[in-house]
């Protein structure tokens, strides 16, 4: 199950937080207590170290005093309830013991008595003697010849400190559980107060769909994290919202495109169809159709183009491609059409070895492309000149013509799809105006690039900049 940020949030900083309390509390209870025992056990110790002395003579002989008590009135002052004395001798016996024992005994156990007989002193916790446990020392008296001649046991009650360890388990345990649940509380409120601006942000991108891509999310501050994701949302709607119009406009375009020759062909045939007799004309009406499906025929294929340039850039690998002989290429391909316009077309330099990385028909159909636009927006008696060199280790393709020349005001729209020069200016040559947008595609891909320089009346040159490889790679 997945619970909300805002719960887990909470969750882990309550964790936390009673942990770490529970950890100090337990240090603290440990550290007190050790404090505790340590200077009980210094009292209980020294008491049993003075009776070894007390009871016992110069020769080695046990003499009992009268009265206990006043050796533990001596340490413990006037109260000496819950303190006691106890002397046994070395097999067990009792020999005498504080009377506010009044008739019970200071255990012994039998690893206690062991290591007695070791000579070792035992410190201990008897459990429940009476209402309270009891801390005690068990001391062996030991003589020189005889070795153990008596056994001292010293206790005293652990009232006091049982009393305070119960008190600091109870305020612990209330402290610990109204600072949790406060803390939980203020936590909850916390998280869900920081959280509010997602949760805002998130109905904000829903509102927003592909109908209502102009709407933008309110950024009330800009410069936290919630801010600048909501910039960076801003700033993904935007892009959606421009490719989005792009399709948009791109389908409207190709659709107008291949309506026109499909209405002239629909004319012409239906007009045919009922001139059936005249073979002539139908022969005409056929030619014409053809030009008509020739063309939408390269709309199409051209369409498929600029959609395949943009997947081949990551499927297909790129290989050493020598430009300076794709060029020679498709220079030699035009130069036909361009004699029969009555326009020169000549190859001014060819650097040789101008390898570039890429695809060779794909750079050879950006060549034509080029040099193809140049020869048609060129009327006859003008000039086409092509050259290419290396600059700067790109390979730099010139195509400079004499012709009609772009208003300065077109050039920056003149690689969009479908974009062409009014058709009166051109004197009505042209495609559907896919082709430079095809060639600044490829050019893309080959992280190369083509600027344009023209002046009405004057020409155009068009320059593609394409990055060299090492020829040899
Ligand atoms: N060398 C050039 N001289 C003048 N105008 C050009 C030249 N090349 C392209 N253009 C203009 O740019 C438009 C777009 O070119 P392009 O994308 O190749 O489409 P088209 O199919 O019309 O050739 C052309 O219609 C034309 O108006
Ligand atoms: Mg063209």
């Amino acid at each position: 199950m997945a619970f909300s940020i805002r719960t887990r949030l909470t969750f882990w900083y309550t964790a936390l937080l009673t942990v770490s309390l529970i950890l100090f509390a337990a240090t603290f209870s440990y550290t007190l207590s050790k404090i505790f025992m340590s200077r009980i056990d210094r009292q209980v110790g020294s008491i049993a170290n003075m009776m070894v002395h007390t009871v016992m003579n110069p020769r080695g002989e046990i003499l009992l005093p009268a009265d206990f008590e006043i050796i533990l009135e001596r340490f413990f002052g006037v109260r000496t309830a819950g303190s006691y004395i106890q002397v046994i001798d070395q097999h067990g016996n009792i020999l005498g013991r504080s009377s506010n024992l009044s008739g019970a005994n200071l255990p012994i156990s039998p690893e206690t008595y062991a290591n007695a007989v070791n000579k070792a002193t035992t410190f201990e916790v008897v459990p429940r003697f009476g209402s309270y446990s009891m801390r005690m020392v068990t001391k062996p008296i030991v003589f020189k010849e005889k070795g153990l001649v008596a056994i001292v046991q010293v206790g005293t009650s652990l009232e006091f400190m049982e009393e305070i360890f119960n008190s600091l388990i109870y305020i612990f345990t209330i402290g610990i559980g109204v600072a949790v649940l406060v803390a939980a509380a203020v936590g909850t409120f916390l998280a869900r107060k920081a959280l509010h601006p997602v949760a805002e942000l998130t109905s904000a991108a829903r509102r927003i769909e592909a109908e209502s891509l102009n709407e933008r999310i309110d950024i009330a501050t800009p410069n936290d994290e919630i801010g600048m994701l909501s910039t960076t949302i801003n700033e993904m709607i935007e892009r959606l919202e421009k490719s989005f119009s792009q399709i948009k406009q791109f389908t409207a375009d190709a659709s107008h495109e291949l309506k026109t020759p499909l209405t002239i062909m629909k004319g012409e045939v239906e007009i045919a169809l009922r001139a059936k007799d005249d073979p002539e004309y139908l022969r005409e009406t056929l030619e014409s159709s053809l030009e008509e499906i020739d063309r939408m025929s390269d709309i199409v294929n051209n369409l498929l183009d600029l959609t395949k340039i943009e997947a081949e850039r990551k499927a297909t690998p790129t290989v050493p491609v020598r430009v300076d002989k794709v060029l020679t290429e498709r220079f030699d391909a035009i130069k036909r059409v361009a004699a029969e316009k009555g326009v020169e077309l000549v190859m001014e330099s060819n650097s040789a070895a101008l390898t570039v990385s890429g695809e060779s028909v794909r750079i050879g159909q950006l060549l034509s492309n080029l040099i193809d636009n140049a020869v048609k927006y060129t009327p006859g008696g003008g000039k086409v000149s092509v050259s290419s060199a290396s600059e700067d280790s790109c390979a730099v393709i010139r195509v400079k013509d004499t012709g009609v020349g772009i208003d300065k005001e077109d050039m920056p729209f003149i690689f969009d799809r479908f974009f062409r020069v009014d058709k009166a200016r051109t004197g009505g040559v042209g495609g559907a105006g896919l082709g430079l947008s095809i060639c600044s595609e490829i050019a893309e891909s080959l992280k190369g690039e083509i600027t344009l320089d023209s002046a009405i009346g004057v020409g155009s040159t068009f320059t593609l900049r394409l990055p060299l490889c090492d020829a040899t790679a």
